[in-house]
C-alpha cells in the first residue's frame, strides 16, 4: 500500500482542545479511563469527543433502548446511558468476565446501575437470546466487540431494529489499513467485508465519518435502518 504522511501530534493537540472545550470528563469518567490502567486493560475505549458524538446520536434518537457489543471499561458505555431518560435501557455485550466487572464498578460509579446491565458472553452467543427475548427493538445499536463478525452482529442487530434505528460500528477504517486488499490482519479483513456489505445493502442507508484525533485516524460507519 502507497505511504501517506499523517500528521498525528496535530489531530492529537486539536482533539485535545476539541475535548477540553466540549467534552470534558467529569470524575466518573475520568476514574473509568484510570481503572482500565489499573486493571491493566487496553486503552481501546473510545475518545472524549466521540464519546461526547454517541451522547448527541442518541439524543437525536431520542433512544430509551440502546445495544452496545463490546464494553470494556463502560467508557462508552456511560456517554451512552446518559442520554437515555430515567427509565431507558442499555444492554452491553462483554465476552472478558474482567471487563464486565470492571464496568459495572464504572457504571455504578457513575449512577448508571438502573439503565445499564452488563451481559457476560460471546456476543454471537448472546446476541440469539437476546433477539428472542427482546420484544421491543433498539434505538440505537453500537458495535464496537472484536472486528472479525461485524457482518455478523450487524445482521443480528437489524433483526433487534425498526425504521429508524441508528447502528454506528466503530473502527472500520483502522489507520487507513482498509484500503490495503492484501491485508493479512484478520480486525482489517473483517471490517473490509462489513463495510463492502454496507455497501450492498438495501436495508440500511448508510455512510462511513472519518476520524482524527487522539486514537490516532479511524471510522465510525452509520447505517440508519429504512
Ligand atoms: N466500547 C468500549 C470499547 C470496547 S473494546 C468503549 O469504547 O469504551 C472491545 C471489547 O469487546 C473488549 O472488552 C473485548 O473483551 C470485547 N469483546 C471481544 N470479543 C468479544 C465477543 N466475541 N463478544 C463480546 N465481547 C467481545
Ligand atoms: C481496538 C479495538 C477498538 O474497539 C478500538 O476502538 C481501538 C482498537 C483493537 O482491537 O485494537
Ligand atoms: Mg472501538
Amino acid at each position: 500500500m502507497k505511504w501517506y504522511p499523517m500528521n498525528q501530534e496535530l489531530f492529537s493537540a486539536v482533539d485535545h482542545y476539541i475535548n477540553t472545550l466540549l467534552a470534558p470528563q467529569d470524575e466518573a469518567l475520568a476514574a473509568t479511563e484510570r481503572s482500565l490502567d489499573e486493571a491493566n486493560m487496553p486503552q481501546i475505549s473510545v475518545s472524549p469527543s466521540q464519546g461526547k458524538l454517541l451522547h448527541m446520536f442518541a439524543l437525536l434518537c431520542n433512544a430509551r433502548r440502546i445495544l452496545e457489543i463490546g464494553t470494556l471499561g463502560g467508557y462508552s458505555t456511560i456517554w451512552l446511558a446518559r442520554a437515555l431518560p430515567a427509565d431507558g435501557r442499555l444492554i452491553t455485550l462483554e465476552y472478558d468476565p474482567k471487563h464486565a466487572e470492571v464496568a459495572q464498578q464504572n457504571v455504578t460509579r457513575a449512577g448508571l446501575v438502573a439503565q445499564v446491565d452488563i451481559r457476560v458472553g460471546k456476543a454471537l452467543d448472546v446476541l440469539p437470546q437476546l433477539a428472542a427475548e427482546e420484544t421491543e427493538p433498539f434505538d440505537l445499536i453500537f458495535l464496537d466487540a472484536d472486528k472479525k463478525p461485524y457482518v455478523e452482529y450487524f445482521e443480528w442487530s437489524l433483526q433487534m431494529s425498526r425504521p429508524g434505528t441508528l447502528i454506528v460500528a466503530d473502527n472500520v477504517i483502522r489507520d487507513g489499513q482498509v484500503l490495503n486488499s492484501n491485508s493479512t490482519d484478520p480486525s482489517v479483513q473483517g471490517v473490509q467485508r462489513f463495510n463492502t456489505m454496507l455497501s450492498t445493502n438495501t436495508a440500511v442507508t448508510a455512510t462511513i465519518l472519518p476520524t482524527v484525533g487522539v486514537k490516532g485516524f479511524d471510522g465510525m460507519a452509520l447505517a440508519v435502518v429504512n
